[in-house]
Protein backbone atom coordinates (compact mmCIF):
# COMPACT_ATOMS: atom_id res chain seq x y z
CA UNK A 1 0.00 0.00 0.00
CA UNK A 2 1.52 3.65 -0.62
CA UNK A 3 3.03 5.23 2.31
CA UNK A 4 3.05 2.23 4.47
CA UNK A 5 6.09 2.21 6.73
CA UNK A 6 7.87 -0.93 8.54
CA UNK A 7 7.70 -0.43 12.00
CA UNK A 8 10.51 -2.72 14.29
CA UNK A 9 10.75 -2.78 17.53
CA UNK A 10 13.90 -4.04 19.23
CA UNK A 11 13.75 -7.33 20.42
CA UNK A 12 16.89 -9.20 18.86
CA UNK A 13 15.48 -11.97 18.21
CA UNK A 14 15.41 -13.60 14.49
CA UNK A 15 16.03 -17.63 14.73
CA UNK A 16 14.48 -20.04 12.29
CA UNK A 17 14.05 -21.12 8.49
CA UNK A 18 12.99 -18.92 5.91
CA UNK A 19 11.77 -20.28 2.41
CA UNK A 20 14.22 -17.92 -0.11
CA UNK A 21 12.22 -16.60 -3.34
CA UNK A 22 13.26 -16.85 -6.56
CA UNK A 23 16.27 -14.36 -7.80
CA UNK A 24 14.83 -10.96 -8.74
CA UNK A 25 18.35 -9.99 -10.83
CA UNK A 26 17.72 -13.51 -12.95
CA UNK A 27 13.57 -13.69 -13.41
CA UNK A 28 13.67 -9.58 -14.64
CA UNK A 29 15.87 -11.44 -17.24
CA UNK A 30 13.83 -14.71 -17.77
CA UNK A 31 10.82 -12.92 -18.61
CA UNK A 32 12.50 -10.64 -21.41
CA UNK A 33 14.11 -13.56 -23.21
CA UNK A 34 10.81 -14.92 -23.28
CA UNK A 35 10.54 -12.63 -26.25
CA UNK A 36 12.57 -14.49 -28.44
CA UNK A 37 10.66 -17.55 -29.21
CA UNK A 38 6.68 -17.19 -30.23
CA UNK A 39 4.60 -18.96 -28.02
CA UNK A 40 4.09 -19.66 -24.19
CA UNK A 41 6.90 -19.38 -22.21
CA UNK A 42 6.55 -20.86 -18.26
CA UNK A 43 8.78 -19.14 -15.79
CA UNK A 44 8.86 -20.58 -12.51
CA UNK A 45 9.74 -19.82 -8.75
CA UNK A 46 9.17 -16.04 -9.59
CA UNK A 47 9.25 -13.51 -6.55
CA UNK A 48 5.92 -11.88 -6.10
CA UNK A 49 7.45 -7.83 -6.04
CA UNK A 50 6.61 -5.17 -7.98
CA UNK A 51 9.73 -5.38 -10.24
CA UNK A 52 7.82 -8.44 -11.28
CA UNK A 53 5.13 -6.47 -12.13
CA UNK A 54 6.92 -3.78 -13.94
CA UNK A 55 8.53 -6.04 -16.39
CA UNK A 56 5.04 -7.89 -16.67
CA UNK A 57 3.45 -4.58 -18.09
CA UNK A 58 6.82 -4.18 -20.06
CA UNK A 59 6.14 -7.17 -22.11
CA UNK A 60 2.11 -6.24 -22.07
CA UNK A 61 3.00 -3.40 -23.52
CA UNK A 62 4.80 -5.21 -26.44
CA UNK A 63 1.89 -7.30 -27.00
CA UNK A 64 2.30 -10.27 -24.58
CA UNK A 65 0.32 -11.93 -21.79
CA UNK A 66 1.58 -12.71 -18.95
CA UNK A 67 -0.41 -14.25 -15.80
CA UNK A 68 0.36 -16.11 -13.17
CA UNK A 69 -0.62 -19.79 -12.55
CA UNK A 70 -3.70 -19.80 -10.45
CA UNK A 71 -2.27 -23.25 -8.92
CA UNK A 72 1.05 -21.53 -7.65
CA UNK A 73 1.47 -17.78 -8.07
CA UNK A 74 5.05 -17.86 -8.20
CA UNK A 75 4.89 -19.13 -11.90
CA UNK A 76 4.44 -16.90 -14.77
CA UNK A 77 3.02 -17.65 -17.99
CA UNK A 78 4.12 -15.52 -20.77
CA UNK A 79 2.17 -15.68 -24.37
CA UNK A 80 4.43 -13.89 -26.46
CA UNK A 81 3.17 -14.97 -29.81
CA UNK A 82 1.04 -11.94 -30.46
CA UNK A 83 4.00 -9.50 -29.71
CA UNK A 84 4.01 -6.68 -32.29
CA UNK A 85 5.63 -3.76 -31.01
CA UNK A 86 9.50 -3.18 -29.77
CA UNK A 87 9.25 -0.19 -28.29
CA UNK A 88 8.97 0.56 -24.22
CA UNK A 89 7.41 3.46 -22.79
CA UNK A 90 9.57 5.82 -20.74
CA UNK A 91 6.79 5.69 -18.23
CA UNK A 92 7.81 1.88 -17.63
CA UNK A 93 11.39 2.09 -18.19
CA UNK A 94 11.75 4.97 -15.55
CA UNK A 95 9.96 3.38 -13.18
CA UNK A 96 12.44 0.35 -13.61
CA UNK A 97 15.98 0.42 -15.05
CA UNK A 98 15.93 -3.26 -15.54
CA UNK A 99 13.81 -3.03 -18.55
CA UNK A 100 16.84 -2.25 -20.63
CA UNK A 101 17.25 -6.42 -20.65
CA UNK A 102 14.29 -6.27 -23.23
CA UNK A 103 16.71 -4.45 -25.95
CA UNK A 104 18.57 -7.19 -26.86
CA UNK A 105 15.55 -9.59 -27.13
CA UNK A 106 13.66 -6.99 -29.49
CA UNK A 107 16.58 -6.46 -31.54
CA UNK A 108 16.99 -9.91 -31.86
CA UNK A 109 13.40 -10.91 -32.72
CA UNK A 110 12.60 -7.37 -34.84
CA UNK A 111 15.78 -6.52 -35.75
CA UNK A 112 15.71 -3.09 -34.43
CA UNK A 113 13.97 -1.63 -30.65
CA UNK A 114 12.66 1.82 -29.38
CA UNK A 115 13.50 1.80 -25.84
CA UNK A 116 13.39 4.83 -23.54
CA UNK A 117 16.63 5.57 -22.38
CA UNK A 118 16.48 4.47 -18.41
CA UNK A 119 17.46 6.63 -16.27
CA UNK A 120 20.04 6.52 -13.19
CA UNK A 121 19.18 6.08 -9.80
CA UNK A 122 20.22 7.00 -6.08
CA UNK A 123 23.14 4.24 -6.24
CA UNK A 124 24.77 5.84 -9.24
CA UNK A 125 24.43 6.82 -12.86
CA UNK A 126 24.31 3.14 -14.36
CA UNK A 127 25.35 3.98 -17.70
CA UNK A 128 24.53 1.37 -20.51
CA UNK A 129 27.54 2.65 -23.11
CA UNK A 130 28.48 -0.83 -22.69
CA UNK A 131 25.38 -2.19 -23.83
CA UNK A 132 25.53 -0.18 -26.63
CA UNK A 133 29.61 -0.98 -27.83
CA UNK A 134 28.51 -4.32 -27.31
CA UNK A 135 25.84 -4.80 -29.59
CA UNK A 136 27.42 -2.42 -32.04
CA UNK A 137 30.13 -4.55 -32.31
CA UNK A 138 27.09 -7.20 -33.56
CA UNK A 139 25.81 -5.19 -35.84
CA UNK A 140 23.23 -2.50 -34.27
CA UNK A 141 23.16 1.23 -34.87
CA UNK A 142 21.82 3.48 -32.38
CA UNK A 143 20.59 7.15 -32.49
CA UNK A 144 18.94 9.24 -29.72
CA UNK A 145 15.75 10.08 -30.35
CA UNK A 146 13.65 12.08 -27.99
CA UNK A 147 14.65 10.68 -24.96
CA UNK A 148 14.59 7.38 -26.77
CA UNK A 149 17.27 4.87 -28.06
CA UNK A 150 16.46 3.64 -31.52
CA UNK A 151 18.49 0.40 -32.36
CA UNK A 152 18.61 -0.99 -35.58
CA UNK A 153 20.58 -4.14 -37.31
CA UNK A 154 20.17 -2.96 -41.12
CA UNK A 155 22.04 -5.85 -42.17
CA UNK A 156 21.22 -8.82 -39.21
CA UNK A 157 23.23 -9.49 -36.65
CA UNK A 158 26.45 -11.15 -37.08
CA UNK A 159 28.84 -12.98 -34.74
CA UNK A 160 31.79 -10.69 -33.34
CA UNK A 161 34.85 -10.99 -30.19
CA UNK A 162 33.94 -8.08 -27.93
CA UNK A 163 35.54 -7.53 -24.30
CA UNK A 164 33.77 -5.47 -22.42
CA UNK A 165 35.50 -2.82 -20.02
CA UNK A 166 34.11 -4.03 -17.52
CA UNK A 167 32.23 -6.92 -16.40
CA UNK A 168 28.63 -5.35 -16.34
CA UNK A 169 25.66 -8.04 -15.58
CA UNK A 170 23.77 -5.84 -17.76
CA UNK A 171 25.66 -5.36 -20.67
CA UNK A 172 26.52 -9.12 -21.12
CA UNK A 173 22.80 -9.96 -20.52
CA UNK A 174 21.77 -7.96 -23.38
CA UNK A 175 24.53 -9.41 -25.81
CA UNK A 176 23.78 -12.91 -24.78
CA UNK A 177 20.11 -12.13 -25.64
CA UNK A 178 21.42 -10.77 -29.22
CA UNK A 179 24.20 -12.92 -29.89
CA UNK A 180 21.94 -16.02 -29.52
CA UNK A 181 20.63 -15.45 -33.32
CA UNK A 182 23.72 -13.78 -34.68
CA UNK A 183 25.17 -15.08 -37.45
CA UNK A 184 28.59 -16.70 -36.62
CA UNK A 185 30.30 -16.82 -33.61
CA UNK A 186 30.65 -13.93 -31.04
CA UNK A 187 32.60 -14.50 -27.93
CA UNK A 188 31.79 -12.17 -24.81
CA UNK A 189 35.33 -10.99 -22.83
CA UNK A 190 35.42 -10.14 -19.26
CA UNK A 191 32.46 -11.31 -19.37
CA UNK A 192 29.93 -11.22 -15.65
CA UNK A 193 30.05 -14.33 -13.49
CA UNK A 194 27.18 -13.87 -11.82
CA UNK A 195 25.32 -16.90 -11.04
CA UNK A 196 22.22 -14.97 -12.44
CA UNK A 197 23.87 -15.41 -15.94
CA UNK A 198 24.84 -19.23 -15.94
CA UNK A 199 20.87 -18.91 -15.03
CA UNK A 200 19.95 -17.06 -18.24
CA UNK A 201 22.13 -18.91 -20.11
CA UNK A 202 20.49 -22.42 -19.19
CA UNK A 203 17.53 -20.98 -19.98
CA UNK A 204 18.42 -20.08 -23.68
CA UNK A 205 19.84 -22.91 -24.36
CA UNK A 206 16.44 -24.66 -23.38
CA UNK A 207 15.17 -22.53 -25.78
CA UNK A 208 17.78 -24.18 -28.88
CA UNK A 209 20.63 -21.17 -28.17
CA UNK A 210 23.90 -22.63 -28.56
CA UNK A 211 25.81 -20.63 -25.64
CA UNK A 212 28.71 -22.26 -23.87
CA UNK A 213 30.84 -21.46 -20.83
CA UNK A 214 28.25 -18.87 -19.02
CA UNK A 215 29.78 -18.31 -15.72
CA UNK A 216 33.55 -18.00 -17.01
CA UNK A 217 35.22 -14.86 -17.93
CA UNK A 218 34.61 -15.60 -21.40
CA UNK A 219 31.01 -17.08 -23.17
CA UNK A 220 31.03 -18.15 -26.73
CA UNK A 221 27.52 -18.33 -28.70
CA UNK A 222 26.98 -19.83 -32.03
CA UNK A 223 24.33 -18.03 -33.70
CA UNK A 224 20.84 -19.80 -34.49
CA UNK A 225 18.13 -19.61 -36.35
CA UNK A 226 15.84 -16.91 -34.55
CA UNK A 227 12.59 -19.12 -35.57
CA UNK A 228 14.82 -22.28 -34.21
CA UNK A 229 14.18 -20.92 -30.90
CA UNK A 230 11.18 -22.22 -28.71
CA UNK A 231 9.53 -21.34 -25.16
CA UNK A 232 10.40 -23.54 -22.25
CA UNK A 233 9.41 -24.23 -18.92
CA UNK A 234 12.47 -22.49 -16.72
CA UNK A 235 13.01 -22.67 -12.87
CA UNK A 236 14.19 -19.61 -11.85
CA UNK A 237 17.07 -20.22 -9.30
CA UNK A 238 17.31 -19.09 -5.47
CA UNK A 239 17.81 -15.07 -4.67
CA UNK A 240 21.43 -15.52 -3.10
CA UNK A 241 20.71 -11.79 -2.24
CA UNK A 242 17.66 -12.46 -0.24
CA UNK A 243 19.19 -15.01 1.44
CA UNK A 244 22.20 -12.98 2.44
CA UNK A 245 20.15 -10.52 3.65
CA UNK A 246 18.30 -12.89 6.01
CA UNK A 247 22.06 -14.73 6.98
CA UNK A 248 23.07 -11.22 8.01
CA UNK A 249 19.99 -10.90 10.34
CA UNK A 250 21.26 -14.66 12.20
CA UNK A 251 24.58 -13.11 12.36
CA UNK A 252 23.42 -9.98 14.15
CA UNK A 253 21.23 -11.56 16.74
CA UNK A 254 23.07 -15.09 17.25
CA UNK A 255 20.32 -17.24 15.19
CA UNK A 256 20.50 -19.64 13.89
CA UNK A 257 18.99 -18.84 10.67
CA UNK A 258 18.43 -21.15 8.28
CA UNK A 259 17.81 -19.84 4.59
CA UNK A 260 16.08 -23.31 2.65
CA UNK A 261 15.96 -22.80 -1.39
CA UNK A 262 19.68 -21.31 -2.08
CA UNK A 263 22.48 -22.74 -3.69
CA UNK A 264 24.94 -22.34 -1.25
CA UNK A 265 28.05 -21.87 -4.14
CA UNK A 266 26.25 -18.41 -4.93
CA UNK A 267 27.08 -17.41 -1.42
CA UNK A 268 30.71 -18.31 -1.04
CA UNK A 269 32.46 -14.60 -0.67
CA UNK A 270 29.52 -13.68 2.18
CA UNK A 271 29.98 -17.08 3.91
CA UNK A 272 33.60 -16.58 3.95
CA UNK A 273 33.02 -13.01 5.57
CA UNK A 274 30.55 -14.98 8.07
CA UNK A 275 32.93 -16.57 9.46
CA UNK A 276 35.79 -14.18 9.90
CA UNK A 277 33.29 -12.39 11.71
CA UNK A 278 32.90 -15.13 14.38
CA UNK A 279 29.85 -16.56 13.14
CA UNK A 280 29.64 -20.52 12.47
CA UNK A 281 28.23 -21.36 9.09
CA UNK A 282 26.42 -24.53 7.97
CA UNK A 283 25.70 -25.13 4.45
CA UNK A 284 24.16 -27.91 2.34
CA UNK A 285 22.97 -29.16 -0.97
CA UNK A 286 20.03 -26.17 -0.71
CA UNK A 287 20.50 -24.62 2.23
CA UNK A 288 23.04 -22.27 4.63
CA UNK A 289 22.64 -21.59 8.06
CA UNK A 290 24.09 -19.09 10.49
CA UNK A 291 24.53 -18.61 13.78
CA UNK A 292 26.68 -16.93 16.37
CA UNK A 293 27.23 -17.13 20.17
CA UNK A 294 31.00 -15.02 20.19
CA UNK A 295 31.22 -11.20 19.51
CA UNK A 296 31.39 -9.56 16.34
CA UNK A 297 34.88 -9.16 15.26
CA UNK A 298 35.60 -6.14 12.92
CA UNK A 299 35.97 -6.98 8.84
CA UNK A 300 37.37 -5.63 5.50
CA UNK A 301 35.18 -6.12 2.71
CA UNK A 302 35.59 -4.91 -0.88
CA UNK A 303 32.43 -4.92 -3.17
CA UNK A 304 33.39 -7.08 -6.44
CA UNK A 305 31.83 -8.28 -9.24
CA UNK A 306 31.16 -11.94 -8.76
CA UNK A 307 32.65 -13.94 -7.59
CA UNK A 308 34.22 -10.82 -5.93
CA UNK A 309 31.75 -9.68 -2.64
CA UNK A 310 28.39 -8.75 -3.73
CA UNK A 311 27.59 -4.94 -3.84
CA UNK A 312 23.91 -6.15 -2.70
CA UNK A 313 25.37 -7.14 0.25
CA UNK A 314 27.22 -4.25 1.06
CA UNK A 315 24.83 -2.09 3.05
CA UNK A 316 23.37 -5.31 5.28
CA UNK A 317 27.43 -6.00 6.19
CA UNK A 318 27.78 -2.09 6.91
CA UNK A 319 25.39 -2.40 9.60
CA UNK A 320 26.91 -5.92 10.83
CA UNK A 321 30.17 -4.25 11.27
CA UNK A 322 28.42 -1.10 12.83
CA UNK A 323 27.67 -3.97 15.36
CA UNK A 324 31.30 -5.61 15.71
CA UNK A 325 33.89 -4.74 18.20
CA UNK A 326 36.29 -2.88 16.59
CA UNK A 327 36.84 -0.73 13.21
CA UNK A 328 36.23 -2.37 9.83
CA UNK A 329 36.78 -0.62 6.41
CA UNK A 330 34.03 -1.63 3.23
CA UNK A 331 35.25 -0.20 -0.11
CA UNK A 332 32.84 -0.02 -2.85
CA UNK A 333 34.01 -0.73 -6.33
CA UNK A 334 30.79 -1.59 -7.85
CA UNK A 335 28.74 1.64 -7.82
CA UNK A 336 29.82 5.06 -7.29
CA UNK A 337 27.35 6.20 -4.75
CA UNK A 338 26.12 3.81 -2.68
CA UNK A 339 26.70 4.50 0.78
CA UNK A 340 23.83 6.16 1.64
CA UNK A 341 22.68 4.05 3.83
CA UNK A 342 25.20 4.92 6.31
CA UNK A 343 24.00 8.23 6.52
CA UNK A 344 20.85 6.39 7.73
CA UNK A 345 22.12 4.08 9.98
CA UNK A 346 24.09 7.04 11.93
CA UNK A 347 20.64 8.46 12.73
CA UNK A 348 20.69 4.92 15.11
CA UNK A 349 24.11 5.81 16.55
CA UNK A 350 26.29 4.05 13.99
CA UNK A 351 30.36 5.83 14.26
CA UNK A 352 30.74 5.60 9.87
CA UNK A 353 33.15 7.63 7.89
CA UNK A 354 33.09 7.72 4.07
CA UNK A 355 36.46 9.06 2.63
CA UNK A 356 35.38 8.40 -1.88
CA UNK A 357 34.48 4.72 -1.64
CA UNK A 358 36.20 4.06 1.46
CA UNK A 359 33.63 3.51 4.70
CA UNK A 360 35.37 3.05 8.25
CA UNK A 361 32.78 1.32 10.60
CA UNK A 362 34.07 1.88 13.99
CA UNK A 363 31.97 -0.63 15.58
CA UNK A 364 31.39 -1.27 19.33
CA UNK A 365 28.01 0.75 19.64
CA UNK A 366 24.51 -0.15 20.66
CA UNK A 367 21.90 1.12 18.16
CA UNK A 368 18.86 3.29 19.24
CA UNK A 369 15.67 2.85 17.22
CA UNK A 370 15.17 6.10 14.90
CA UNK A 371 12.56 7.33 12.08
CA UNK A 372 15.05 6.43 9.08
CA UNK A 373 14.47 6.02 5.22
CA UNK A 374 15.08 3.28 2.52
CA UNK A 375 17.39 5.14 0.06
CA UNK A 376 17.74 1.61 -2.24
CA UNK A 377 16.06 -2.03 -1.57
CA UNK A 378 19.45 -3.51 0.16
CA UNK A 379 20.03 -0.67 2.18
CA UNK A 380 15.95 -0.62 3.07
CA UNK A 381 16.15 -3.97 3.99
CA UNK A 382 19.11 -3.82 6.26
CA UNK A 383 17.03 -0.86 8.29
CA UNK A 384 14.43 -3.07 9.21
CA UNK A 385 17.56 -5.29 10.15
CA UNK A 386 19.06 -2.73 12.15
CA UNK A 387 15.94 -1.68 13.77
CA UNK A 388 15.54 -5.24 15.59
CA UNK A 389 18.52 -5.25 17.29
CA UNK A 390 18.06 -1.28 18.06
CA UNK A 391 17.05 -0.33 21.85
CA UNK A 392 13.53 1.09 21.31
CA UNK A 393 11.04 1.24 17.90
CA UNK A 394 12.48 1.76 14.44
CA UNK A 395 10.19 3.65 11.53
CA UNK A 396 11.33 2.62 8.62
CA UNK A 397 9.66 4.48 5.18
CA UNK A 398 10.04 4.49 1.57
CA UNK A 399 9.36 0.70 1.86
CA UNK A 400 8.26 0.87 -1.56
CA UNK A 401 12.00 0.17 -2.53
CA UNK A 402 12.60 -2.95 -0.30
CA UNK A 403 8.96 -4.25 -1.69
CA UNK A 404 10.66 -3.83 -5.35
CA UNK A 405 13.06 -6.94 -4.38
CA UNK A 406 11.68 -9.03 -1.33
CA UNK A 407 8.63 -11.07 -1.16
CA UNK A 408 6.68 -10.54 2.12
CA UNK A 409 9.99 -9.57 4.14
CA UNK A 410 8.02 -8.39 7.19
CA UNK A 411 5.87 -11.96 6.71
CA UNK A 412 9.07 -13.64 7.19
CA UNK A 413 11.03 -11.43 9.73
CA UNK A 414 7.88 -12.18 11.80
CA UNK A 415 8.41 -16.21 11.64
CA UNK A 416 11.91 -16.12 12.23
CA UNK A 417 10.12 -14.08 15.81
CA UNK A 418 11.14 -10.68 14.88
CA UNK A 419 8.70 -7.48 16.32
CA UNK A 420 7.97 -5.71 12.78
CA UNK A 421 4.39 -5.25 11.22
CA UNK A 422 3.45 -2.48 8.50
CA UNK A 423 1.78 0.58 9.23
CA UNK A 424 0.10 3.55 7.63
CA UNK A 425 2.12 6.55 9.40
CA UNK A 426 0.76 8.50 12.19
CA UNK A 427 -0.50 11.68 10.06
CA UNK A 428 -2.71 9.04 8.36
CA UNK A 429 -3.92 7.78 11.09
CA UNK A 430 -4.88 11.52 12.33
CA UNK A 431 -6.38 12.15 9.08
CA UNK A 432 -8.20 8.63 9.06
CA UNK A 433 -9.71 10.04 13.12
CA UNK A 434 -10.84 13.63 12.05
CA UNK A 435 -12.51 12.12 9.06
CA UNK A 436 -14.22 9.61 11.64
CA UNK A 437 -14.90 12.43 13.70
CA UNK A 438 -16.25 15.13 11.19
CA UNK A 439 -19.19 12.11 10.43
C1 LIG B 1 22.70 -5.64 -11.84
O1 LIG B 1 22.66 -4.27 -12.19
C2 LIG B 1 21.72 -5.81 -10.68
N1 LIG B 1 20.38 -5.42 -11.11
C3 LIG B 1 22.16 -4.95 -9.51
O2 LIG B 1 21.27 -5.24 -8.43
C4 LIG B 1 23.56 -5.35 -9.09
O3 LIG B 1 23.99 -4.52 -8.03
C5 LIG B 1 24.50 -5.21 -10.29
O4 LIG B 1 24.01 -6.02 -11.38
C6 LIG B 1 25.92 -5.67 -9.95
O5 LIG B 1 25.89 -6.98 -9.52
C7 LIG B 1 19.67 -6.27 -11.88
O6 LIG B 1 20.12 -7.34 -12.26
C8 LIG B 1 18.27 -5.82 -12.23
P1 LIG B 1 26.20 -3.65 -13.95
P2 LIG B 1 23.38 -3.76 -13.55
O7 LIG B 1 25.85 -3.41 -15.37
O8 LIG B 1 23.24 -4.81 -14.60
C9 LIG B 1 28.50 0.49 -14.59
C10 LIG B 1 19.82 -4.79 -6.65
O9 LIG B 1 19.99 -4.26 -5.55
N2 LIG B 1 28.09 0.35 -16.00
O10 LIG B 1 27.03 -4.84 -13.58
O11 LIG B 1 22.90 -2.40 -13.83
C11 LIG B 1 27.30 0.72 -13.68
O12 LIG B 1 26.98 2.09 -13.63
C12 LIG B 1 20.45 -4.18 -7.89
O13 LIG B 1 19.15 -5.84 -6.87
C13 LIG B 1 28.56 1.27 -16.91
O14 LIG B 1 29.29 2.20 -16.58
O15 LIG B 1 24.89 -3.72 -13.05
C14 LIG B 1 27.80 0.21 -12.35
O16 LIG B 1 28.58 1.22 -11.73
C15 LIG B 1 21.19 -2.90 -7.58
N3 LIG B 1 28.19 1.14 -18.22
C16 LIG B 1 28.70 -0.97 -12.75
O17 LIG B 1 29.03 -0.76 -14.13
C17 LIG B 1 27.37 0.12 -18.64
O18 LIG B 1 27.07 0.04 -19.85
C18 LIG B 1 28.02 -2.33 -12.59
O19 LIG B 1 26.86 -2.30 -13.39
C19 LIG B 1 26.89 -0.80 -17.68
C20 LIG B 1 27.28 -0.68 -16.36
Amino acid sequence: MAHEIIVVHGNGTLAGDVHISGAKNSALKLMAASILAQGETIVRNVPLISDIDVMSEVLECLGATVARDEADEHVLLIDTSAVDSFETPYELVSKMRASIAVLGPLIARFGRARVAMPGGCQIGARKIDMHLRGLEALGVSFEIDHGYLKAAAENGLHGASVALDFPSVGATENMLMAAVVAEGETIIGNAAREPEIVDLANMLNEMGAKVRDAGSSIIRVEGVPLESLKPCDHATIGDRIEAGTFLVGGALTGGPVTVRGINPSFLRMAIAKFREMGCTVEEGADFVTVARTEPLRPVEIQTLPHPGFPTDLQAQFMLLAACAEGTSVITENVFENRFMFAAELARMGADIEIEDHHSLVRGGRSLQGAPVSSTDLRAGAALVLAGIVAEGETRVHKINHIDRGYEDYVGKLKALGADVSRELPYHNHRATVFVEADR
